[in-house]
């Protein structure tokens, strides 16, 4: 057994800290080999959006800020590369540890690569094959060059060695923000989460949307608002809104025809532990979040997802998740008839069981050298 390693984990935007939580927690049970730095790009960087998630997750706040903040995908890359390699040349990490598909995932595996230095990527092999999604490029650019892949689910497997990569680079081993809501459960406490924030005590439905593809045009976003018009003259909606979102709805006047609904309670941007609280206790959910999919499908709850495709299948196949686009008209339709019939009931997808950090670790363990030299 040779010395201690050090392990960069990159985390840059919102989806990310639930995936670094439970690696995080499984180092410290191995201090004398592992050194972990945890590393936060600064790519996500309201409180709203960040610094909530790492008490709520009981993680400690990142030991590095590079504080890239927002840009376009090229300014933003751009500032996380320059600012990652000036990092990884001092500390001169054995392995990085990247997650899920946003840009800060594929500036750092970029120059992780071009320095040497091997890249771990979890939550592999995803593909929704839209390459109009900025992180679908983002998961085939980082998939590409990283050294061991980590994968939540079989399809993720196939797609790839489908696209070449070998089999022994890949390893199935379940879904890390699966191992931090199964650890955190306990904590989901509804009731206080619901009249703290305003919800009447009732049915309601959880609603996320911020994906460009259904915010960034008037129409599709106007759309949008008007089906949630006519759900909430059925039931109690609750949207807390991503900053993506209020920019656009302010940009385009859309506020104020959200002010005239008097069923819909909207909200800024909710720590970890209300919106699980929330989802959980949810009648259904409507989102175009990728997490969101996974998370209802463990939790059992119905979701219409407002896209086309996904890269998470299994929550369509296995899970409680459907797929509706953003036809206004369909969106109201699928919704009337989950809340007539209650909706999918699924079951949970193979290893999302609480573990796949640990898992990751032992692969991680094995795998890099100065721990046990076999790679
Ligand atoms: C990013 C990810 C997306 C992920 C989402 C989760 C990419 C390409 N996209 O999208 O995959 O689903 O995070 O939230 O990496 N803003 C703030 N405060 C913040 C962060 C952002 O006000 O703390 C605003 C800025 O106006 C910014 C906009 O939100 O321009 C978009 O932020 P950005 O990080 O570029 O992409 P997201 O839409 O958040």
């Amino acid at each position: 057994m040779g010395s201690s390693i050090h392990i960069v984990n990159v985390v840059g935007a919102r989806p990310n800290f639930m995936k670094i939580a439970p690696l995080m927690k499984q180092y410290a049970k191995y201090s004398s080999e592992i050194e972990p730095v945890l590393l936060h790009t600064g790519q996500h960087y309201d409180d709203s959006m960040s610094r909530v998630f790492f008490s709520d997750l009981g993680i400690r706040q990142p030991d590095i800020d590079l504080g890239v903040g927002s840009g376009s995908h090229a300014e933003q890359t751009g500032k996380v590369m320059v600012g990652f390699e000036k990092a990884l040349l001092k500390i001169r990490p054995e392995l990085v540890v990247v997650v899920g598909d946003v840009n800060s995932t594929m500036a750092c595996t970029i120059v992780a690569a071009k320095l040497n230095i091997p890249v771990a990527h979890v939550e592999a092999g995803l593909r929704s094959f839209d390459r109009t999604m900025p992180e679908e490029i983002n998961r085939i650019v980082t998939d590409r060059l990283a050294d061991l892949l980590f994968t939540t689910s079989e399809d993720a497997n196939t797609n790839l060695t489908n696209e070449g990569i070998g089999e022994e680079r890949i390893f199935f081993v379940g879904n890390t923000m699966i191992d931090s809501l199964l650890s955190l459960r306990h904590k989901f406490e509804a009731p206080g989460v619901r009249a703290r924030l305003g919800l009447a005590e009732a049915p309601f439905v959880f609603v996320t949307i911020h994906r460009p593809s259904n915010v960034d045009e008037r129409s599709t976003l106007a759309g949008i608002c008007g089906a949630l018009g006519r759900i909430q003259e059925h039931i109690q909606l609750f949207w807390p809104i991503h900053p993506r979102t209020k920019k656009m709805l302010t940009e385009y006047g859309l506020m104020s025809v959200l002010e005239k609904m008097t069923n819909l309670v909207v909200a800024e941007p909710i720590s970890y532990l209300d919106s699980m609280a929330l989802i959980a206790s949810a009648t259904m959910v409507l989102t175009d979040s990728g997490g969101i999919q996974e998370e209802t499908t463990v939790l059992g709850i119905p979701c219409l997802t407002l896209r086309r495709n996904t890269e998470r299948p299994v929550t369509v196949t296995e899970g409680t998740n459907e797929l509706v686009g953003n036809d206004p008209d369909l969106i109201m339709e699928r919704t009337m008839d989950v809340l007539r019939t209650g909706g999918k009931r699924g079951k949970t997808p193979k290893l999302w069981d609480g573990r796949a950090a640990e898992r990751i670790v032992n692969v991680i363990l094995e795998r890099i050298p100065g721990i046990n030299p076999v790679m």
